[in-house]
């Protein structure tokens, strides 16, 4: 067998992450300063490290869908926050981050032909996860004159009889948006009458702006037995090394994971899972200072690079990704963010690693400090302004 032939053929379609591309690039630029994370640069609430030192023993096996304590805190946040209940013997499981519960939310759902709708541009698990699962992904694509946000309409001409599962992300990335009430609800009347399954991606749940309200997917009439909402203790608690998450879903849904969670993980790191235990319970004030100073970084990018002439960017109403429109340049987004790093010292992501409705946009990640964000944005400035960009 020719080694180019030994791999599977479910691989086939995948490549490696533009993400990845940048990181690579960055090695050759010692001094950059990098806005290319997805994760908060805060260390994890203290009672969140001191739960895990206690819990440094606790060294065998859990049940598969995690320790009963957590799946009962989570019950209590779900009926607290979203007024859902959910059966913590039944309904819940945790996950080796929100990444894990999306794979087996796919693997569970998907039929191999079957489609998924998935936001373009999006995270760039959704589509790997659709191929895994022998599915086909199905761009919808978030557009800059709406929002970034899905349009009904859009949607609706998007479903055929095939459509199986909708991946939904709000607060989103990599574009900071959010769905309002009334768009959330339209989404999901749209899920009800054409019997669409639901993934509804809330990860960035915690971080929003402006008192903008996250809604919860499954809240919305006829919802509950047909959302899989997927959370994670990544991006509320920076605790994204620690690898949690979780799902909440019907009880069929919940136990066709499992089967596979069972088989692959059997269960998430006990010692985190204690840790994750004691986030929920603990103080929420280290979110909500986390969030605070978000928002400065925010406001300073808006400012800032709305400054600066080629640069369009609309305030995001969540999440920690400025994404803004660059298509003056007159660049393919890959080709800018060569030369902002290059040139200006400063890794961003090229929107087109989100899928092709990215292209035009580059990603800039504020979980960096204020004050490396003020330097990058007078490295960017700089470079545009004396035309090293161009
Ligand atoms: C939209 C979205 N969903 C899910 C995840 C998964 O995060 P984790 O696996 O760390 O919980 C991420 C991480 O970047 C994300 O941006």
């Amino acid at each position: 067998m020719k080694k180019a032939d030994r791999k599977a053929l479910r691989l086939c379609r995948l490549k490696p992450s533009g993400i990845r591309r940048m990181f690579d690039s960055l090695k050759e630029v010692p001094d950059a300063i990098s806005l290319t994370l997805g994760e908060p640069d805060f260390a994890p609430p203290s009672h969140v490290s001191e739960a895990l030192a206690v819990a440094r023993d606790k060294s065998h096996y859990t049940p598969n869908l995690g320790i009963p304590e957590l799946r009962e805190a989570l019950s209590r946040k779900a009926k607290k926050e979203y007024g859902l209940s959910y059966d913590p013997e039944t309904e819940i499981i945790i996950t080796a981050g929100g990444t894990e519960a999306l794979f087996l939310a796919l693997l569970a759902l998907v039929n191999p032909g079957e489609e998924v709708l998935i936001p373009n541009p999006g995270f760039v698990c959704y589509e790997p996860g659709v191929y895994f699962a022998e599915g086909k992904p199905i761009a919808l694509p978030l557009r800059e004159e709406n929002g970034f946000k899905p349009s009904i309409e859009e949607v609706r001409s998007l479903i055929t009889e095939k459509s199986r599962v909708i991946i939904i992300n709000s607060p989103n990335n990599p574009t900071g948006s959010v769905l309002s009430y009334d768009e959330a609800s339209e989404l999901a009347k749209l899920a009800v009458e054409n019997d669409l399954i639901v993934i509804s991606d809330e990860v960035y749940e915690k971080i929003t702006y402006d008192d903008t309200k996250h809604y919860c997917l499954a809240t919305f009439p006829g919802m509950r037995e047909r959302t899989i909402v997927i959370n994670s203790f990544s991006k509320t608690y920076a605790m994204t090394g620690y690898r949690v998450g979780y799902a909440y879903g019907p009880k069929d849904l919940i136990h066709a994971m499992k089967l596979i969670h069972q088989y692959t993980i059997a269960c998430v790191n006990a010692p985190a899972q204690y840790a994750a235990l004691a986030a929920l319970e603990g103080s929420q004030e280290p979110v909500k200072e986390m969030v605070k100073e978000f928002n400065r970084r925010r406001q300073l990018l808006y400012s800032r690079l709305n400054e600066i002439e080629g640069f369009e960017f609309t305030l995001p109403k969540g999440a920690f990704y400025a994404f803004p429109n660059i298509k003056s340049f007159k660049m393919l987004s890959e080709e800018f963010c060569d030369r902002l790093l290059f040139k200006a010292r400063v890794a961003t992501v090229p929107g087109v690693a989100f899928g092709k409705y990215g292209e035009g946009y580059i990603r800039l990640s504020y979980a960096a400090s204020y004050e490396r964000l003020e330097k990058a944005l007078d490295r960017i400035e700089r470079a545009v302004k004396e035309l090293m960009i161009w």
